[in-house]
């Protein structure tokens, strides 16, 4: 039986601050941010968007699209957390209105949150194959104004729904991975915002990639030629032409030529939202679908990276008329919905929302009818309503 994706549901903040303005305000080259680093523009989260909110948007997407009585399995991976006891996924399985049954909880490990809830959703699957799992990945990235990570903050969420006989990608057997207790990024309880080695984390991100792409590859007896297309986990989107330079080094022109156009497609929507943690490399899956031609049955390889640090490399083969699925037009409206903020604005709307509002204090939000926001706490129980 094959397991695998069958809907994507994106969304992301309604508002962005573009980079050549950052630059500018930050007395730096415009081509660091736009070349360097690879980044043209940043969504930016205020005090109503959070994981919980973002999740729910992003599932809202496909939900009248699927039977929601087969649900079995809710899972969310996310380092925004919002509460250190009670799952995101409770919030969001209220606002979907999911059956009592279903098993639902959250999960962490940095970036890798959302394949840690792929791997348990294609397990679950395959043992009970007329039930169906949504997953969800969803992070606002948050470094600081003026630290040299700004630039690579993003906030945004992908929700997946997994079945059996998927009609996007097909998950194949078998994975390779590798884990190490390092200390490359982390976020401390009671703070907001990141903690990193900058230099140390981008280099274990390459070395932690050769590992498992070079693992897989002798297990499964592939090699590089054989893939259609190589995706990435893209904090930056240099960070993921820097791995696919290292995946098609020694190759002819042809997996060469084919290897960077898929890589080029697969970045297009990181370039634009940012690094959004869990949810990046299925944004990137997303984007390489949207902005490739992919035969059907086209092996799609993927590697996950999560700091702290663990990576995975997996693969999964496209589907006849995946196209059927998508909805690109609605992704490109999300995008270009968004608001642009002046750097001001920005600074003010991201300081803001490093504030937890009064409790009692209901806020209110400028997002679109439908839209749903965190609207404030009362008693100290988050509360969340839909425009
Ligand atoms: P920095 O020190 O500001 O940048 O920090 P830099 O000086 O290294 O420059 C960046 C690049 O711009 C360099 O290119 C420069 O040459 C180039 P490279 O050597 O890398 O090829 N450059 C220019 N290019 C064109 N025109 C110019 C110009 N000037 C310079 N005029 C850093 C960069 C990424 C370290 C920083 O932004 C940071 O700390 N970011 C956060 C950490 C991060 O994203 N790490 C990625 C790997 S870890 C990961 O992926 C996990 C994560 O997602 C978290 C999780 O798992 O939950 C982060």
């Amino acid at each position: 039986m094959q397991v695998g994706i069958d809907k994507i549901g994106f969304f992301t903040p309604n508002k962005y601050v573009d980079m050549v303005d950052l630059a500018h305000a930050r007395n730096e080259d415009p081509n660091k941010y736009l070349i360097g680093i690879g980044q043209k523009q940043m969504s930016v989260a205020d005090q109503t968007q959070d994981a919980v909110s973002m999740g729910i948007n992003a599932t809202l997407r496909y939900i009248d699209q699927i039977d929601k009585k087969k649900v079995g399995l809710l899972v969310f991976g996310t380092e925004s957390s919002v509460d250190q006891s009670k799952s995101a996924s409770l919030f969001v399985k209220s606002a979907l209105n999911l059956r009592p049954e279903v098993r639902t909880f959250e999960v962490k490990e940095a970036c890798f949150g959302l394949t840690a809830s792929l791997m348990i959703a294609r397990d679950f699957v395959r043992v009970h194959s007329d039930e169906t799992a949504i997953i969800i990945g969803s992070d606002i990235a948050r470094y600081g104004v003026g630290t040299p990570g700004e630039v690579t903050q993003g906030a945004g969420s992908i929700s997946l729904l997994i079945k059996s006989d998927p009609a996007i990608l097909a998950l194949n057997d078998g994975h390779s991975a590798y884990s190490q207790d390092i200390n490359d990024f982390w976020r401390p309880n009671g703070s907001k915002l990141a903690m990193v080695d900058g230099k140390y984390s981008t280099q274990v991100y390459l070395d932690f990639f050769k590992n498992v792409f070079d693992k897989y590859k002798e297990d499964k007896h592939l090699e590089t030629k054989d893939f259609d297309a190589i995706i990435y986990h893209l904090p930056f989107t240099k960070q993921g032409l820097k791995a696919n330079r290292i995946a098609i080094e020694n190759q002819d022109e042809e997996t060469t030529n084919r290897l960077q156009n898929s890589f080029e497609a697969s970045k297009q929507l990181s370039m634009r939202v940012g690094n959004v943690y869990t949810a990046s490399l299925y944004m990137s899956l997303l984007s390489l679908l949207e902005n490739d031609e992919l035969d059907s049955d086209a092996l799609v390889g993927l590697f996950s990276y999560g700091s702290g640090a663990m990576a995975e490399f997996f693969s999964g083969n496209v589907v006849a008329d995946y196209q059927k699925q998508l909805d690109e037009k609605g992704d490109l409206a999300l995008l270009d919905r968004r608001q642009r903020l002046t750097v001001k604005e920005y600074e003010d709307t991201f300081n803001n929302a490093l504030e937890e509002p009064k409790d009692g204090e209901e806020l209110s939000s400028d997002e679109a009818e439908g839209v749903w926001y965190f609207a404030g706490t009362k008693n100290h129980i988050r509360q969340y309503k839909q425009k």
